[in-house]
């Protein structure tokens, strides 16, 4: 797998790679790789004949008390395994190349409606910063087909809507939750986690499950939800948000019938998890 690091090389070798009528597909990441962003690159494999991947620590999505600083950077250990699961390029720049006007001087993107509430609510201009580097690296790229991970449920909403308004024309492909055998969702952020609060961490999804239950036998939404919010709580979470969503926008729920995603997130010491599931509203 070829490694690069500038802008210009990265274009020069995709026009080669265009001109010989290849199909490729993106996988932007910020490293730190865990078998759920390889199931991204096995996903982008099924759909191009050149697979890029991007490793770059973003500073622009993260807040001024956020763990930028600390965000684990694992670059030889990433592309021995994205070199074993047969990515063909990766593009890995600092962050002078990728953002040569500066942080502060760099045009910013904003999607509305999607980017609010939920993760937007708690990390004000979060997504601005997704939905910035994520055009960079599409213009960049080009990509006829790019993968993201389901577990950043609201980025994903966020980049399709990005995609959509900008008519970039991308299959922008969702990659269902890789989970631990304990059901944890892979996060690179779960390395923060002590033993004990690993041990602790799979009874986020616990709670989501006995939540996915009630709700599909037609227990009322809000007591259900008040009910798993008060279990996360005494589980030993300190709840960002528990939300039921409607699956396909994020808007709020239709009733009946409606295909709805379960979304929460909430921090175990000083590590904050996410996790989501999706649920199909029973018809009365
Ligand atoms: O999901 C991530 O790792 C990041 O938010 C992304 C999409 C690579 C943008 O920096």
């Amino acid at each position: 797998m070829e490694t690069l690091t500038h802008v210009s090389e990265l274009r020069e070798r995709l026009i080669t790679a265009r001109q010989a009528g290849q199909r490729i597909a993106l996988v932007p990441t910020m490293g730190n790789l865990h078998d759920g962003h390889l199931s991204l690159v096995r996903e982008a494999r099924r759909h191009a004949d050149l697979v890029v991947a991007s490793i770059f620590v973003n500073p622009l999505q993260f807040g001024p008390e956020e763990d930028l600083d600390s965000y684990p950077r694992t670059l030889a250990a990433d592309q021995r395994a994205l070199t074993s699961e047969g990515c063909d390029l990766l593009f890995a720049p600092t962050t002078n190349e990728l953002y040569p006007a500066g942080r502060d001087g760099l045009s910013n993107l904003r999607v509305p409606g999607v980017s609010e509430g939920l993760c937007g609510g708690r990390r004000p201009g979060h997504f601005d910063g997704v939905a910035t580097v994520v055009s960079i690296l599409f213009n960049l790229v080009r990509p006829d087909v790019a993968c993201f991970g389901e577990k950043d449920f609201q980025q994903l909403a966020v980049i399709r809507k990005l995609n959509q308004d900008l008519h970039l024309g991308i299959n922008v492909v969702g990659v269902p939750i890789v989970r631990a055998e304990d059901g944890l969702a892979l996060s690179s952020r779960n390395g923060y986690l002590s033993t004990e609060e690993r041990e602790v961490a799979p009874r986020l999804k616990q709670c989501l499950d006995a939540l996915k239950v009630q709700l599909e036998r037609g227990v009322e939404p809000a007591a259900s939800l008040r009910m798993a919010l008060a279990a996360i709580s005494e589980s030993g979470f300190k709840p960002d948000y528990l939300e039921l969503r409607r699956a396909s926008d994020l808007g709020p729920i239709t009733g009946d019938g409606c295909e709805a995603i379960i979304l929460a997130a909430a921090h175990l010491g000083r590590t904050r998890l996410l996790d989501n599931l999706k649920v199909v509203l029973p018809t009365t």
